[in-house]
């Protein structure tokens, strides 16, 4: 175990540039997000909000820049993934209520995407706490980019981050130092 492990999620974290966020103005779905605030049931600027949103993004940035891999699917699943939470909690079903949400919004138009983009990230909210990993998306690059890039912010809620449960080599690296 490294010595950065002492200092704590927080100082791991920050250690590893985590923490960081992307700033509101370079969300392209702002009417998106206006939507999903009036329609969240938990505290906006609370664990699962906004904030974190804005992580996950930068996360999923950090990650798919690393593999030369640009997609839609990182802003929407950042913004769509806990916006169907009832708590704050485990809230089992809010994966299940954002995938849900999700078809709901490619159904109006009010997001466009071609189909395997969809599928990635219908199966990425649905399953970004408890895995299906017989569906062949759980080995997608860019599902894979998604779960890590929320697994890489469990720092915020006092859970350091376990190298086990991320799926990408680069996110490991991060955490463990390549070690
Ligand atoms: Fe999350």
């Amino acid at each position: 175990m490294r010595t950065r492990y002492r200092f704590g999620c927080l100082g791991l974290c920050i250690d590893v540039g985590l923490f960081r966020s992307i700033p509101m103005k370079d969300f392209k779905y702002l009417d998106l997000i206006e939507q999903i605030r009036k329609e969240f049931k938990i505290d906006y600027y609370g664990d699962h909000g906004i904030s974190h949103w804005r992580r996950v993004y930068y996360n999923t940035q950090k990650l798919s820049s690393h593999y030369e891999i640009e997609s839609e699917v990182f802003e929407l699943f950042s913004l769509l993934h806990d916006s169907k939470r009832h708590d704050e909690f485990k809230d089992k079903y809010h994966g299940k209520r954002a995938a849900c949400f999700v078809e709901d919004l490619l159904q109006v138009g009010s997001i466009v995407l071609n189909d395997e983009d969809a599928e990635r990230l219908i199966y990425a909210c649905a399953n970004h706490t408890h895995s299906d990993k017989k569906n062949p998306l759980f080995n997608d690059k860019i599902v894979q980019i998604c779960f890590d890039s929320d697994r890489l912010d469990i720092g915020r809620v006092g859970y350091i981050v376990n190298p086990e449960y991320l799926a990408t080599n680069y996110a490991i690296s991060l955490i463990t130092g390549g070690q």
